[in-house]
């Protein structure tokens, strides 16, 4: 198991905020552009600036294979999915339009949108099942003349809870709606394709489940509708530089001002590490974690678990309440005495815990990642026992 700086065991189980560990090949990447490269992409004519370009070139790419998309361009780096899905929501509304939206996004939909609503943008928010799960019917119904976009997340932060996005793509697709998807806690560990989903934006991170470092995220723009996206920021791209107006072409609009070239190397080595172990075994691996931690929770006294009951229906992320104990409490424990590692509370996501009925004190939240072990779902089995006041089976 790995140590914390006091050479204790940890479990590390926060990896729906941020994975840890990543693959050794992240870091060596780093510390390769770091010693062996370390210039500006795109901006100057020696080689060292020229590399920095390939580096970032070979991110683009692999993420566009990840990703399903045939034009590597087409994806605009930045520095988490925050700024992605800002990108997309501030770019793409207009005071006017309709946006339709579930009540299971995180505040990174949540916060962009009503600060929309403000300004005149008008918003659905469709509610979901109290597992987490939206329901098309209610989006076909939700649609208007003028919805111009449907932004939903694949899969929840909360409760791990899988949205049906080919589904919706098609729905959106059918109706003329843009189809904006939140893959923060999806891109690397369930298959996308941006093609077959009808996805016209897609916002991900690169810290999660594509083992980049914090600061990586970025966004696909479906070719032709990048000149409808206002970008949030502008300045100096390294293209086009005798002219004082923003360049309107991928993804040069959306990639102002020296980019974070080291972290991009880090997560092209991450994502090549997913190309190569691929999507399909990290899910399994995943769902089968996910698997033996929710049945020895039923087994146990005093747990509540929420989101759908089958590991097949979510992701590696399972929150849960003990009955007696606060999230907090129960967190602080979990680390004090069991070097466990997780993240409690709302998540960042009132209207979720709003819809599973966990507001205002949220939940324990336990996301697992590719590097767990059978062995620290076990050991945490114990630990929530003992929380919960059960006794250890004979
Ligand atoms: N949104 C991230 C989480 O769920 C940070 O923890």
């Amino acid at each position: 198991m790995p140590l914390d700086q006091l050479n204790h065991p940890i479990i590390y189980f926060d990896n729906a905020a941020t994975s840890w560990p990543k693959p050794a090949a992240m870091m060596a990447a780093m510390i390769n552009y770091n010693e062996l490269i370390g210039g500006s992409p795109g901006r100057s004519g020696h080689q060292r600036s020229l590399d920095a370009g390939r580096v970032i070139l070979e991110t683009r790419e692999a993420l566009a294979e990840l990703f399903g998309c045939d034009d590597s361009l087409r994806i605009a780096f930045t520095k988490n999915a925050t700024e992605a899905l800002n990108i997309a929501l501030s770019g793409i509304l207009n005071p006017g339009d309709h946006v339709i939206t579930s009540s299971m996004e995180h505040n990174s939909v949540m916060r962009p949108l009503r600060y929309l609503e403000s300004q005149g943008v008008q918003l659905s928010v469709v509610s979901c099942s109290g597992d987490g799960r939206l329901d098309t019917e209610d989006v076909r119904a939700a649609i208007r003349p003028h919805t111009r976009l449907l932004v939903v997340t694949h899969a929840s932060n909360v409760t791990g809870t899988i949205q049906p996005i080919a589904e919706l793509g098609e729905i959106a697709g059918r109706h003329g709606i843009l189809f904006c998807v939140d893959a923060a806690q999806t891109a690397g560990s369930l298959p996308i394709h941006v093609d077959e989903m009808v996805i016209d934006l897609l916002a991900f991170s690169g810290h999660k489940s594509l083992f980049g470092p914090q600061g990586t995220g970025g966004l696909y723009i479906r070719e032709g509708l990048e000149k409808q996206l206002r970008p949030l920021m502008m300045g100096g791209t390294g293209s086009r530089s005798e002219f004082e107006g923003q360049p309107d072409f991928m993804p040069d609009k959306f990639e102002s001002g020296t980019p974070n070239t080291i972290g991009l190397a880090g997560l092209g080595a991450g994502v090549r590490f997913v190309l190569t172990e691929r999507v399909e075994t990290i899910r399994s691996k995943e769902e089968m974690l996910t698997t033996r931690f929710l049945a020895g929770l039923a087994v146990l006294p005093g747990i509540t678990v929420y989101g759908p009951p089958d590991a097949a229906n979510r992701t590696s992320v399972v929150s849960f309440n003990i009955t007696g104990v606060s999230p907090s409490e129960a967190s602080l424990e979990l680390d004090e005495r069991f070097g466990i590692l997780c993240r409690p509370g709302l998540h960042c996501a009132p209207a979720a815990h709003r819809t599973i009925g966990t507001f205002s004190q949220g939940t324990i939240r336990f996301g697992f990642s590719y590097f767990n072990k059978d062995e620290e779902i076990d050991l945490a089995l114990e630990a929530v026992r003992s929380l919960a006041g059960g006794d250890a089976p004979h």
